[in-house]
């Protein structure tokens, strides 16, 4: 059996591919180290009935704890999906995304090597390429082109990663992935927050002119293509995962709507996101020729499988949103 350390796995897609790994891969033991911020809900994962799972409260970014893990447990592989992960909240505060997304990683890495580990795989994002016009695709070899302090914050990490690779042989990967959707994502992300939104009676906000351009994954497909990496990956390879779901916020949110059977007019266009990126689209087609991915589930299905699960789990968004969530969402959204 290999020891997997998963950071992050509290949140939207470390929760989901811990039930993936716990459901379907008995070979695989997790040891979960989660600093439990906003983002995170510890109901999501019961420990009792989750096989070889272990629980570390610990922040990556303190070097001193993330290596009282490494020596308490002989780990094999480690899957970094621990950030903080929303480009509105790095408008407001970039220095927490430093810390977490490059001093984090940074101490990962370093620890990594100490102890030996097997495989490191960097869970990265396709907003490191920047943003695109009309027409073309991010490729692997796409220049970095951050414009948020998250996607530059994330740009930083890939780089240490692979410097890792080159100069000292960690055997690392790396993947990119679009944006995700599914169950257990927290309100804060566009689905999400139209989803609950409609369902209570709220204003959808649409930034700008409403016709930025997303490529939307389901996250089971995403964690699909982690899986694929991890085990089959090229070391010091990078390996995009889209998921042939481009479509414009606008389209997406009408189309939720229609699907709730709620009026178009919850729709309120407000002041658009400080460097919006206009477009992201890509190229994976070196998973698909290396490693045989594909992603399974087209957006209307994905929708309609999220839809169904925010209306069969109102408890665990319904917590959240009675909760801190309030003044984030007043600060975010109020005066815009
Ligand atoms: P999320 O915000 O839902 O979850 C992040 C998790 O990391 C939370 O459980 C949080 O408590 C934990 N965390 C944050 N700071 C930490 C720290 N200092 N130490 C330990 N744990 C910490 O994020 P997500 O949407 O699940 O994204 C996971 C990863 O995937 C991120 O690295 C993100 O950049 C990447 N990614 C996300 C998407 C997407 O669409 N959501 C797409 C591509 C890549
Ligand atoms: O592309 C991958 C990235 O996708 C991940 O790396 C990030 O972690 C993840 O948060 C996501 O980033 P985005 O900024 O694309 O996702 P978000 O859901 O915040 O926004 C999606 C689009 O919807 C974007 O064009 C902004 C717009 N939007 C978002 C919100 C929250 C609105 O119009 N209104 C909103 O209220």
């Amino acid at each position: 059996m290999k020891t997997c350390l998963v950071t992050g796995g509290l949140g939207f897609i470390g929760t989901n591919f811990i039930k993936y790994i716990a459901a379907h891969r008995k070979d695989i033991a997790i040891t979960n180290v989660d600093s439990v911020t906003y983002a995170a809900n510890p109901c999501n994962i019961d420990e009792k009935s989750t096989p070889h799972y272990k629980f570390y409260k610990v922040d990556i970014a303190n070097n001193d704890e993330l290596g009282d893990v490494f020596r308490e447990n002989k780990i094999d592989y480690v899957v970094n999906f621990a950030a903080e992960s929303h480009v509105d909240r790095s408008i407001l505060n970039p220095s927490l995304f430093v810390k977490t997304n490059i001093e984090g990683t940074l101490n990962l890495l370093k620890l990594s090597l100490e102890y030996k580990i097997e495989k490191f795989l960097q869970i990265s994002t396709d907003e490191v390429y920047g943003s695109l016009g009309e027409d073309g695709l991010f490729t692997e070899i796409t220049p970095l082109s951050p414009r948020s302090p998250y996607s530059a914050s994330k740009a930083s990490a890939d780089m240490l990663v692979m410097s890792f690779f080159h100069t000292f042989g960690l055997p690392v990967l790396i993947t990119r992935c679009s944006n995700n959707y599914g169950p257990y994502q927290f309100p804060e992300k566009l689905i999400p927050l139209t989803i609950i939104n409609a369902l209570t009676g709220k204003d959808i906000p649409l930034y700008g002119d409403g016709k930025n351009i997303r490529d939307w994954i389901y996250v089971a497909d995403h964690i699909r293509g982690v899986l694929d990496v991890l085990e089959q990956g090229r070391f010091g390879e990078i390996y995009n995962i889209g998921g042939c779901g481009e479509m414009q916020n606008i389209d997406i949110i009408s189309l939720i709507l229609k699907k709730l059977n709620k009026p178009l007019s919850l729709i309120k266009y407000v002041k658009d996101r400080a460097g919006h990126d206009r477009r992201y689209a890509m190229d994976f087609s070196k998973i698909t020729k290396e490693l045989g991915f594909t992603p399974e589930l087209n957006l209307n299905d994905g929708l309609d499988s999220t839809i169904s699960w925010y209306l069969e789990n109102e408890d665990w968004w319904k917590k959240i949103i009675s909760g801190d969530y309030r003044n984030y969402y007043k600060t975010m959204y109020e005066m815009r």
